[in-house]
């Protein structure tokens, strides 16, 4: 059949209409079928994680029920206590989503305003830098640079320092910490599992134990004051399991590093702006670092934002004059990430969720230390600073059963705790420097009852698996078997 001209016309604008792309916006809006979802994520995604996360039946998708609350494919109620510290009103708060709207309805700002000064931008600089000087004056005249993720906040740092002390050569790290995973911020993330693969990484990484200020003492004097370009580390671990250096490490990197000019980084992207029951972790321990790295929270759970704060003189060795575009990217400080790091850092201070992080982590923490002492055989430890929480569980396995495998035994543990966790209607979240330990990191104003239900609903996972190995059995052994192989794949 030959058609017309204008036939086809017709019928060509028509195939556009109806389907430009296999998957439409349309398509999503109206909810794809959850088992396709996974099939595609399995495809054509990080596929392996998918799968895994899928055999231990928590891939989702999942629905947001309130900000606080989720609901996966089988209609299971689940308290969020996941998002990795990023979500600090949980999801879709309606004051920020509110504030989003109008934003799109009538703000003229350009979006991505890399040739031009834009107010949405400059409000938010000049809001971090009063909220950082209220507490250190020295900062008052620091700058901030905006990127889009807590690695690219590090990255910023690094470079920052190398131009600010350019004939030093070491980077001082602590075991345990966790910086991102770009290539820069895995140097200074001493783990072998995401580290081997990608070496030669940057070199003279020095890493010391956390908490130890004779270490530090003893190895700035061996390198040389001179020779230490920067320090880094986080005020509180967090990927390292919520871990709390002595009261007087802080205090100590403080005044080791301003008697030898040496520059300190504060990573504070997991435990700035709340999360921690302050507004810089470093700050309430007594270190007055020269940088400092936000992110998570700055995108109020719904836009990537990171931000690295210097002072000025180490700013302007970097990009200083004619060298202003010497570290840039297409993304950071747009207006919509700008918009919302405000609004965000607005509700922080409205709604008083610094405090009421410090309150309701001492009253979880409380919950954590009874579920201890109640179910010994299942929890081995627990930690929290402020909205910040750790399980540490029981070994599910005598690694000696597997040899040379402990540490997939440990990982093993996670696993099951994060499914069991999952059935009991908590979504925890996993914890990238530390096997067999579980975070939760509830939103900072997640509701009282829902906060005291989280905590007995962990109470209720502890109870049916009083003994940490009483997690296997309930678990199907195919998908043990078939999640062990998943991990032991080279
Ligand atoms: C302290 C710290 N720094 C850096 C990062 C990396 O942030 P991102 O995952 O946004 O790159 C994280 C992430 O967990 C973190 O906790």
């Amino acid at each position: 059949m030959t058609l017309t001209p204008k036939k086809r016309d017709e019928l060509a604008l028509k195939q556009t209409k109806s389907k430009l792309l296999p998957i439409s916006t349309q398509d999503v809006l109206a909810g794809l079928n959850p088992q396709k979802t996974i099939q595609w994520e399995v495809a054509h995604g990080n596929g392996d994680l998918i799968k895994a996360l899928d055999i231990l039946g928590i891939a989702g998708p999942m629905a947001i029920l309130t900000p606080w609350e989720l609901k996966d494919t089988d209609g299971r109620h689940l308290i969020n206590a996941g998002g990795y510290a990023a979500l600090p009103f949980g999801e879709k708060y309606p004051p920020l989503v509110q504030f989003i709207k109008d934003y799109l309805d009538h703000s003229l700002s350009v979006s991505l305003p890399q040739q031009s000064a834009t107010d949405w931008r400059a409000a938010l600089e000049s809001n971090l830098i009063a909220l950082l000087a209220a507490q250190a004056p020295s900062h008052q005249d620091s700058q901030v640079f905006f990127s889009n993720s807590g690695a690219g906040a590090v990255e910023a740092a690094i470079k920052f320092v190398k131009a600010a002390r350019p004939k030093a050569k070491h980077f001082i790290n602590f075991r345990g910490g966790y910086h991102g995973k770009t290539v820069g911020a895995l140097s200074l993330t001493p783990n072998e599992e995401y580290q081997a693969p990608f070496r030669p990484l940057m070199p003279n990484v020095v890493t010391l134990p956390f908490g130890d200020s004779d270490a530090l003492i003893k190895e700035v004097l061996h390198l040389g004051p001179d020779n230490v370009t920067g320090i880094i580390l986080e005020p509180i671990q967090g990927e390292g399991g919520v871990i709390t250096p002595p009261l007087d490490f802080l205090p100590e990197v403080d005044a080791l590093c301003k008697k030898h000019g040496i520059i300190t980084i504060a990573d504070e992207v997991q435990t700035g702006l709340g999360r921690s029951g302050h507004w810089f972790a470093s700050l309430a321990a007594g270190l007055e670092p020269d940088i400092i790295t936000l992110a998570k929270p700055l995108g109020g759970g719904m836009v990537p934002v990171g931000a690295t704060i210097a002072r000025k003189w180490i700013v302007k060795k970097a990009l200083g004059g004619l060298e202003s575009k010497r570290h840039s990217n297409t993304f950071g400080g747009g207006s919509l990430a700008m918009a919302v790091g405000l609004k965000s850092l607005e509700l922080i201070a409205e709604e008083n969720l610094v405090e009421r992080s410090r309150t309701f982590g001492e009253k979880g923490l409380a919950r954590l230390y009874e579920l201890k002492k109640n179910y010994p055989h299942f929890v081995k430890e627990v930690r929290g600073e402020g909205m910040l929480f750790a399980l540490q569980l029981q070994p599910v396995l005598n690694p000696r059963l597997l040899p040379g495998q402990a540490e997939l035994v440990r990982q093993l543990g996670t696993a099951l705790a994060l499914r069991t966790l999952h059935m009991s209607g908590v979504h925890a979240c996993y914890t990238l420097n530390s096997n067999r330990i579980v975070r939760l990191t509830p939103a900072l104003n997640m509701p009282e009852d829902i906060f005291a239900e989280m905590f007995n609903r962990v109470e209720q996972a502890a109870s049916k698996h009083p003994r940490a190995w009483q997690m296997l059995p309930k678990t199907p052994i195919n998908s043990l078997l078939s999640l062990a192989k998943l991990a032991l794949r080279p």
